[in-house]
């Protein structure tokens, strides 16, 4: 690896010399001059290159170090930890309506940073030994806190920690309900995850039709009544695929009709704090007999890597729970867990939330705008308010495989709602819409691109098709 040799003459402005230093080699490691891993130029060599005192050399890699941009090897010098800023796979000029992780540009890696440095500060070897199955005490008083401000009113032996909200629909799938029923009632379509559980799991798994407006509430007590039902699965808000979320009387009716039928609710209410409205309350408020499960997720507002979500179980349901969850993975990280208490309890969170919520809403304006622009009518298509996702319907003819596959070489990914539902229940043709990792623009150019896509769909003369040519997996 060749560096130059700055001259004496460099001009530096204002910054002091060391800092100059410090940016230069902080350049050198985000353009991947220098590797992740790589070694550094020694300090004698650093002060050779740019003309400066060893002192002013040291004092730079101090800083960098500080920021967690290399490490010292003693007796053998410096190595980089930061990945290379250039992203492994090149996806420049793709817009991505198919993705549901949050944006990395909003993602916020340097006030967790700080919280996890605090944690460690504070809790020091409590955090990396065997901990409580439920999650880590101090974390669930502060969730009882947050939770409350959402309405869920729950103390903290009621709240269990657990990684990520797939897991708590895993091991709710798999433990025995108070009610002693088996099969699951899920919403069709539904988030694929849980429909991928349930399969694995060998879950007898019955179908609910929900649409824009809801669901049809006579076919629910049905279903309530006649069918084996532990559970009820459900999304009320910013539902995955389609957007859209229960009115509050529809909420009311369905915690209603739990608790005349002895039938659980699993609530996932995995958008919570992108919430617009200002009484949207969750179905658990709702709930006077003690028959819902709420599962509020931390992986869409922060750091999915982190894997947290927190669960409120009925009393009934707690022992279970926690001896399910003991059984799969002891506990949730409570490095996590620990961070995630001070990431609360100093009003990050809020702002963070805040935060993103106006730039997703603000997005969604713009699919709004965009589809009144682009899309012919026979699509139909309701953008909600608020969250990240929309289903749009396509027109019989066209093949909601084979436009995603058009639609991929014009560097547009989307998601055909196909997947979203039971092999035995009827499908949609449609496709979902994700803002998650777009910006305005995107969405404008990735709506037009989709409304001329179809329009050449709708005009040529289809061919008969004999079978699947795409895949999706
Ligand atoms: C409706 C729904 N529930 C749960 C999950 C899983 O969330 P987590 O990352 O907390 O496991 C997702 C992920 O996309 C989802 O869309």
């Amino acid at each position: 690896m060749f560096f130059h040799l700055y001259p004496y003459s460099l001009e530096v402005g204002c910054v002091s010399k060391y800092e100059f230093v410090k940016e230069q080699i902080k350049e050198r490691l985000q353009t991947g001059q220098i590797r992740p891993g790589g070694r550094l130029p020694s300090i004698r060599e650093i002060s050779r290159q740019f003309a400066c005192s060893r002192n002013t050399a040291i004092r730079a890699y101090a800083d960098l170090e500080r920021e967690h941009l290399i490490y010292a090897v003693p007796k053998s010098g410096y190595y980089a930890v930061l990945r290379s800023s250039q992203p492994d796979d090149d996806q420049t000029g793709w817009i991505d309506f198919a993705a549901a992780s949050p944006d990395p540009a909003v993602m916020p890696y340097k006030d967790f940073q700080h919280c996890l440095n605090r944690a460690i500060e504070l809790y020091q070897d409590q955090l990396f030994s065997y901990a409580d199955p439920q999650g880590f005490f101090s974390l669930r008083r502060a969730l009882e806190k947050h939770l409350a401000g959402a309405q869920v009113f729950a103390a903290p032996e009621q709240i269990s920690v657990v990684s990520g909200a797939q897991q708590a629909l895993y091991l709710l799938a798999s433990m025995p309900f108070p009610n002693g029923k088996s099969a699951v009632l899920v919403e069709q379509p539904t988030y694929h995850g849980m429909l991928h559980a349930l399969d694995l799991l060998g879950v007898t798994a019955i179908g609910i039709t929900r649409s824009a407006e809801g669901i049809d509430l006579d076919e629910l007590e049905r279903h309530f009544r006649n069918n084996h039902i532990k559970f009820f699965y459900t999304v009320p808000r910013y539902h995955n695929p389609l957007g859209t979320s229960y009115t509050q009387a529809q909420k009311k009716q369905i915690a209603r009709l739990a608790a005349k039928y002895d039938v659980y609710l699993v609530e996932d209410d995995y958008l919570a704090d992108m919430e617009t409205g200002r009484k949207a309350d969750p179905i658990f408020t709702y709930d006077d007999s003690a028959h819902t499960v709420y599962i509020k997720s931390f992986s869409k507002i922060m750091l999915p890597g982190l894997r947290l979500a927190a669960v409120v179980l009925p009393k009934a349901m707690v022992e279970a729970f926690r001896l399910w969850k003991a059984a799969c993975d002891s506990s949730t990280a409570i490095l996590s867990q620990a961070a995630l208490e001070i990431y609360l309890t100093c009003g990050m969170y809020e702002r963070h939330a805040a935060f993103v919520r106006e730039r997703y809403q603000a997005r969604m304006h713009a699919l709004r705008e965009a589809c009144g622009r682009y899309l012919p009518q026979e699509i139909r298509i309701d953008v909600p308010d608020g969250g990240i996702f929309t289903r749009l319907l396509l027109p019989g003819q066209i093949d909601s495989d084979e436009l995603a596959a058009s639609l991929r070489q014009q560097q547009v990914l989307v998601r055909p709602v196909h997947r979203c539902f039971l092999r035995t229940h009827p499908k949609e043709n449609g496709l979902r819409i994700s803002i998650i990792r777009t910006d305005e623009k995107q969405v404008e150019r990735g709506m037009q691109l989709l409304g001329e896509t179809v329009d050449r769909f709708r005009s040529q003369k289809r061919p008969v098709q004999t079978g699947r040519a795409v895949e999706w997996i």
